[in-house]
């Protein structure tokens, strides 16, 4: 057996049944055990044998199947999907080694196929046309609609066919910026419905981040909408497309067309800016063309999207997808880690501009023919109940969902949440930063009514779908741990030289061999793909987090370590925020750094040096956080600006970041040692400016 397979199988050792009781009670009763690694919470006998895993021994064996034989256990997988022309030999190939050679991942190669086919008219085919595919749920209480498999089907053969007839064609990209309305989920299905290569970009970026990324992909056409409601304000999205389209034509690139959707049907057409020729109304022309349209059969190693991603240093970077394992991989970890049932009626609250919308609201639901509920609008709008007030309305019964809305709701107190039966949820979701143990349980035991497993998954914008993940009817819980790595997933915590370690033990977490969803590449740069996912522990996928593994084998995610934000379970690069602030012209430079955030899990903190002679003010402050809202987003904008004389650097000029988070934190008393720095005095300057 692998040291690997070792850790996992300490979970036959877990006891169980065996103070299931006492354990849970004292969840419930809210009493703090001895360790949070002791403290177990089991699903109820009767949800462990409905499930499609019902205990440790059935997922050992089928982990370790999907081990020893990837290609046959994917292999059995894909084949419950229509393919045109079935893959040929290898199933896989993959270096995940930069010693030996260029990285390379591929899957099911040769097989032709097309996902759109897969959500759609396979589904109709099996019986499900009349099923609901999308719930549509408007900002405002009382607005909705709904799309059956069948109409959805219409609706983007529409579109594929007017694209088709603009010219848009296999391998060319498209640009969808629009909010969370049906016509996201129908652009994204389109696009791969032709071959064409999507890149959502959320509707929170700036004009300045959505020039940025049509300039890197240069699509034909972008799709937006006028206007969208958010609570109670009207953001204009049109304005910042046309603010967009303009800078990228100013630097050599002009699409074709704009083609904009039109919402808010209370604001007039009139009022929306308009370039002839190149902007056209949704309305106009999709709803002409035939309902039909056919498919493009495509490779399992074509592209299927892009989607930027903060890193570390320097400009997002485009995250490439393709087509045949990314299929098989979110459909696969979809199935299992909500352990999906066709009755289920399944609620993402994510964005279908981040990952999680694309693979969890999209792809992976509706590969499994799901009923999905689409949310326009705000979770505290009109009050911090409208959450459980979907949940009743649309009898939800698996919630997905992140760690910063569940304590953005717990301080609102839990009358919001009694107000509503909640009784068809059957099992909760986290994703996207670490859920601390308060705010598991207060979303267990409240929200679930102690009833309902929680799936706090891990994983990222390039890892297609789930890597560690519970399998709910399977083994307990702990709070706050993420558990057992998903089928296929060889997850390995090493230390700073790169080297295994075993047991009970915390280091950073890597992956040693591929699976089906992995992205490919970045987006033209292949060698920075290199350099930055697989160079700082050759022999494996770094994931630039951190993670424990304790006793029992469960893995506890500890956040990033590399120099990325988690804001709200949004990745923001510390370097794209200083960059955006030394833009300022007042603003000379500037280091930012994470803090612990209540309600956001990390918040923004940026020190700034001034430009000589600029004195610091309310209105430099102001003027400064406007500029990083303006530049990248408000999701990016800085909690706090400290102003600094000076910044603590090494000799040789390197900014001493442990420094500042340490200030940052008013862990004053953790400094370290100062000695090295250029002017130590400058930490000091920072202590007394540090309330100011
Ligand atoms: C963090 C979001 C702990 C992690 C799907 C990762 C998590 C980054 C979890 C990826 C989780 C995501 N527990 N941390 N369950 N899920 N993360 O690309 O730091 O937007 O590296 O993908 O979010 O963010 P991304």
């Amino acid at each position: 057996t692998s040291n690997h397979l070792r850790h996992v199988e300490s979970l036959a050792t877990l006891p169980s049944g065996a103070g299931r009781i006492s354990k849970l009670n004292a969840v419930i009763l809210g009493e703090s055990l001895a360790s949070e690694e002791d403290d177990l919470v089991f699903p109820s006998g009767d949800f462990s044998r409905q499930a499609h895993v019902p205990s440790p021994q059935k997922y050992l064996d089928m982990y370790k199947m999907s081990i020893e034989d990837p290609a046959g256990f994917w292999s059995d997988i894909a084949s419950q999907f229509y393919w045109k022309q079935r893959w040929g030999q290898p199933v896989y190939s993959e270096n995940l080694d930069i010693r030996k050679g260029r990285i390379k991942i591929e899957w099911f190669k040769g097989g032709m196929t097309n996902i759109c086919y897969n959500c759609l008219d396979r589904n109709i085919e099996s019986g499900n046309g009349e099923k609901t595919a999308l719930f549509w749920e408007g900002n405002e209480p009382g607005e909705d609609g709904n799309l059956t498999y069948n109409q959805l089907l219409q609706r983007v053969c529409q579109l594929a066919n007017y694209l088709k007839h603009i010219g848009v064609k296999k391998g060319d990209a498209v640009v969808i910026y629009l909010p969370m309305l049906m016509e996201l989920p129908i652009a994204m299905l389109a696009c791969a419905r032709i071959g064409a290569v999507h890149s959502v970009v959320f509707a929170g970026f700036s004009a300045e981040s959505l020039a940025q990324r049509i300039m890197d992909c240069k699509p034909k056409v972008v799709i937006t909408c006028n206007a969208v409601r958010r609570g109670s304000k009207i953001i204009y999205l049109k304005d910042i497309v046309d603010a967009a389209l303009a800078d990228s034509a100013q630097n050599g690139f002009a699409v074709d067309v704009c083609l904009t959707y039109e919402n808010c049907s209370a604001l007039e057409k009139v009022k929306t800016k308009w370039q002839e020729g190149r902007d056209t109304w949704w309305q106009d022309v999709v709803t002409k063309y035939p309902t039909t349209c056919d498919v493009e059969w495509v490779d399992a190693e074509d592209p299927l999207f892009l989607l930027y991603t903060s890193g570390s240093t320097g400009k997002p970077k485009g995250v490439l997808h393709t087509t045949g394992g990314y299929m098989v991989y979110t459909a696969t970890t979809f199935k299992y880690a909500f352990d999906y049932k066709p009755s289920d009626i399944y609620w993402c609250t994510a964005d279908c501009g981040w990952i999680t919308g694309h693979s969890y609201v999209t792809y992976g639901p509706l590969l499994n023919a799901a009923t999905v509920v689409v949310f326009e609008g705000a979770p505290n709008y009109p009050d911090s109940g409208r959450c459980w007030d979907i949940v009743d309305k649309y009898k939800v019964s698996i919630f997905y969902t992140a760690p910063t809305l569940v304590r953005s709701l717990m301080r609102e107190g839990d009358e919001y949440v009694t107000r509503y039966s909640r009784k068809s949820l059957r099992i909760l979701g986290s994703v996207g930063e670490p859920i601390n143990p308060s705010a598991w349980r207060w979303f267990y035991n409240l929200v679930g009514d102690s009833r309902c497993p929680i799936s706090d998954t891990w994983w990222q914008t390039e890892t297609g779908g789930f890597m560690i993940t519970p399998l709910p009817g399977a083994w307990p819980q702990k709070p706050g741990s993420a558990t057992f790595p998903f089928f296929g997933v060889q997850p390995v915590i090493v230390d700073e030289k790169g080297v295994e370690i075993e047991g009970e033990c915390s280091g950073y977490l890597c992956v040693k061999s591929s699976w089906p969803g992995a992205f490919r590449t970045l987006y033209g740069d292949h060698e920075r793909y290199e350099t930055t996912y697989f160079s700082a522990f050759p022999g494996y996928y770094f994931s630039g987090d951190g993670c424990s593994r304790d006793k029992d084998g469960y893995h506890w995610l500890t956040g990033r370590v590399d120099d990325v934000i988690n804001v709200s379970g949004h990745r923001i690069g510390t370097a794209e925020v200083e960059s955006a602030l030394v833009s300022h012209p007042q603003c000379a430079e500037a280091a930012v750094v994470g803090v612990e955030h209540e309600v956001k899990g990390q918040g923004i903190y940026a020190f700034v040096t001034l430009v000589e002679g600029v004195p610091y003010s309310e209105d430099l402050r102001k003027s400064l956080v406007l500029t990083v809202r303006n530049q990248i987003g408000a999701f990016a904008a800085p909690d706090k600006i400290h102003w600094a004389p000076g910044l603590p650097k090494t000799r040789s000029g390197k900014i001493m970041r442990r420094i500042l988070r340490k200030i940052a934190s008013r862990q004053l008393d953790e400094l370290g040692d100062t000695s090295t720095l250029a002017d130590p005095s400058v930490v000091d300057q920072l202590i007394a400016l540090a309330d100011s």
